[in-house]
């Protein structure tokens, strides 16, 4: 099976977890891609979505699935969003699609994190995909350091990207990240850090990975 055949089978089977006549949150990406169109074939069935991104509202309203703002919810019974990297535990590192701080507020609302990803995208130890972190411009080089004495990570801006908030994107780089929730936790605090991408505070309940055999559950 192609890569894009294991994430239409995790995007159609991510429908199992949708609650009929909820709101439902929306990530980002070409996975997600694959569950919004999924997620059209039961657009009756839902009160509509809350997304993380630009790119997902134009294609959840293309289906003509309703969206509203994460303003005008208080929570939802699931968020349901790709990943670059998750480990066994249910970490992840996102934004490279670089909607991580949308995705991270959207996923703070909701009370389970249903995650769906080719099988390539689990590992043992996070860090070989660079650590996207969305930080204020002029804290760009600061943040860099940062990471480079705290960490020995290895931060560069993301060339021609700006975030749907206006900020830049640092990629870091050389990281094994053994206790993310320790290094979500302190880089968050650094002055002009808007978001890490490593989702350890608001990790997946269920992973449903895509594999040659099928669709495999983690949870
Ligand atoms: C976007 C993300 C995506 O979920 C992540 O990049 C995975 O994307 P894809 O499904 O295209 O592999 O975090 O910011």
């Amino acid at each position: 099976m192609t890569q894009d055949e294991l994430k239409a089978l995790v995007g159609q089977a991510a429908l199992a977890y949708v609650v009929p006549g909820s709101i439902v949150g929306v990530g980002t990406g070409s996975t997600v891609n694959c569950f919004i169109d999924a997620l059209a074939t039961m657009k009756d069935q839902i009160r509509g979505a809350v997304s993380s991104s630009v790119k997902s509202t134009e294609r959840l309203l293309a289906h003509g699935i309703p969206v509203l703002e994460a303003s005008e919810v208080e929570s939802l019974p699931v968020y349901i969003d790709g990943a670059d990297e998750i480990d066994p535990q249910g970490n992840m590192i996102k934004g490279g699609g670089a909607a991580l701080t949308r995705e991270k507020i959207v996923a703070d609302l909701a009370e389970r994190f249903i995650c769906i990803a080719d099988a390539s995208k689990l590992v043992d130890v996070l860090g070989r995909f660079p650590l996207p972190v969305e930080v204020i411009p002029m804290a760009a080089a600061q943040v860099a350091r940062r990471f480079a004495k705290a960490y020995g990570g290895q931060a560069t801006v993301r060339e021609g990207v700006l975030t749907d908030n206006g900020n830049l994107i640092l990629d870091v780089r050389g990281l094994q990240i053994r206790e993310p929730l320790a290094m979500e936790a302190e880089a968050t605090l650094w002055p002009g850090v808007v978001t890490v991408g490593i989702f350890a505070r608001h990790k997946a309940a269920v992973c449903l990975l895509g594999t040659p055999e099928g669709v495999r559950t983690l949870q």
